[in-house]
């Protein structure tokens, strides 16, 4: 695991699509609160790269000035200065390998000798996939991506989606393997950027009283939701092409199941925690066509009343097309078919416009035997069950039943709670600082590798397969506002099993 007490190594960042939003929301925001704990070394700089025309003092001033607008808090003037002497930036077109490149390796020198900083460039693909494997080659023809075997490195962060079906994702796999080594290619899933999502590795092999009882013997079946009170916000024309499937389900979603489910690790090598996440999305069962008619379900959000606000329906959101048969909710029955977890269904949902934002994952018990309750006025134990937020609070609840005070046996159901904020305070993160700090350290664990990638895609798409084939009938099918349609819910009704819907406070 990294050993964040250090410094990352001297380098020459350089973000190709240096205007976009990730970087001002994100990317910037991040590089500062690494800057911030004495993370980044003195050799080090930014360079910007976007098809703008803009010089560096143009960049710079907005750089500053978006800083001042997404860092939480009061910023600190000192350190803005720091970071705007080290802020560059270049433009042009990204197709044309002459001109742009040229200037990039001129930049790069020129920013090289002035902070001192050795051969070592990390790229960041801030840009639409269409133009990953583009880019990189153009980078590696300028002899910009090669590493120069006197131990100078180059490594590359793709952004998501990496791929949009198995076949794209082999493809660009492929691609980018012909110049690059796997070890330089970061596929990054901003979830492993949560502090929680790490924490579930803590959580499982770090203690010893959970591991025992992780397994088919004691756990009913697993339930990951991401729910997501907002639309689509703008995003319309890509979200219309790609829908909640693919948005969510390949990338985050089952970075949340392959650490629920993985066995444990040999270390905290990189391959080895990857290797453990790659058998369990192996082990996923495929569903075949008729499997995915019934273990997934669709929906599409319609319009809807959410605290007093008229919501539009999804197919009336900018950019979308009318009649659109795009999902904004999907739902899977999983099985994962190892001696672990072998008739433990993994149940997983996300949607947009739902009635919180609420990301989760509940371990839900057996239950204990009734035999000694027969004679009691007690009617039901209450069903043991370890849900771990992931957002927007993060913590772990366990569920257990207790006897209610009083000379007659009853009992009632209670949570025991552990919440990050009280006892470590609140942190300020984007949760990109821990991503971008591990690939200036060429820690690729909290990456997918090129396997993972293809073994998520093959799960999905042959789900994405018959739903385009068979056109959903009945979108919109939940209203803005509600958590998904009536067939999520008959999902699990159909085992004896029901959602667990948890509401955040400010939403209730
Ligand atoms: C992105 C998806 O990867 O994750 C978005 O493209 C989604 O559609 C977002 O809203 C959710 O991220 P988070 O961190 O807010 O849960």
């Amino acid at each position: 695991m990294t050993d964040t007490t250090k410094t990352a190594e001297p380098c020459v960042m350089m973000i190709f699509g240096a205007t976009g939003d990730l970087t001002k929301r994100k990317l910037f925001p991040a590089l500062y609160n690494l800057a911030k704990d004495e993370h980044l070394p003195e050799s080090f700089a930014v360079i910007g790269i976007g098809r703008q025309e803009l010089s560096t003092e143009e960049f710079r001033a907005e750089t500053i000035n978006n800083l001042r607008e997404f860092i939480p808090g009061e910023p600190d003037d000192a350190l803005l200065k720091w970071f705007e002497g080290r802020t560059y930036y270049t433009g042009g077109d990204f197709d044309d390998d002459k001109k742009l490149f040229k200037d990039i390796k001129a930049v790069a020198d020129e920013v090289r000798e002035r902070h001192d900083i050795p051969a070592n460039f990390f790229y960041y693909m801030a840009i639409p996939p269409a133009l990953f494997a583009g880019v990189a080659q153009k980078i590696v023809a300028n002899n910009l991506g090669k590493e120069d075997g006197n131990g100078n490195w180059r490594r590359f962060i793709f952004e998501k989606p990496f791929g949009h079906d198995l076949e794209s994702a082999r493809k660009l796999n492929a691609e980018l393997l012909k110049i690059l080594r796997e070890r330089q290619i970061y596929r990054i899933d901003h979830y492993l950027g949560k502090e929680t999502v790490q924490n579930l590795i803590v959580f499982r092999f770090g203690n010893s009283i959970f591991e025992p009882i992780w397994n088919r013997n004691y756990v009913d079946h697993v339930q990951i939701t991401v729910a997501e009170k907002l639309g689509v916000e703008g995003r319309g024309g890509y979200y219309d092409t790609a829908g909640a499937l693919r948005d969510m389900i390949p990338n985050h979603i089952f970075q949340l199941v392959t650490l629920t489910a993985m066995e444990p690790p040999v270390s905290f090598q990189a391959d080895a925690v990857r290797d453990e996440q790659t058998k369990i999305l192996n082990a996923v069962k495929c569903f075949t066509p008729e499997e995915a008619l019934v273990n997934a379900v669709r929906g599409q959000y319609g319009s809807g009343n959410v605290d007093g606000t008229e919501l539009p329906a999804y197919r009336t959101e900018d950019k979308v097309a009318e009649g659109s048969p795009t999902e904004t909710f999907a739902a899977l029955k999983l099985s994962i078919d190892n001696w672990r977890w072998a008739d433990v269904p993994f149940y997983v949902r996300t949607g947009k416009r739902m009635p919180t934002k609420h990301s989760s994952i509940v371990i839900q018990f057996k239950q204990a035997p009734f035999i000694l309750f027969r004679d009691t006025p007690v009617e039901r134990l209450t069903t043991n069950r370890i849900e771990i937020h992931i957002q927007p609070d993060e913590g772990i609840t366990l569920h257990f039943g207790a006897k209610i005070p009083g000379p007659v046996v009853k009992t009632g159901a209670v949570d025991m709670d552990f919440n990050y904020v009280d006892h470590f305070g609140e942190q300020v993160s984007t949760g990109y600082e821990r991503l971008l700090f591990d690939c200036m350290i060429g820690d690729a664990t909290l990456f997918q590798r090129a396997d993972m990638v293809e073994a998520s895609w093959g799960i999905v798409s042959p789900i994405l397969d018959v739903w385009a084939a068979v056109p959903p009938r009945n979108f919109s099918n939940y209203e803005a506002g509600s958590w998904g349609p009536a067939e999520a819910d008959d999902l699990l009704a159909r085992d004896g099993r029901k959602w667990k819907n948890t509401v955040h406070p400010e939403d209730k």
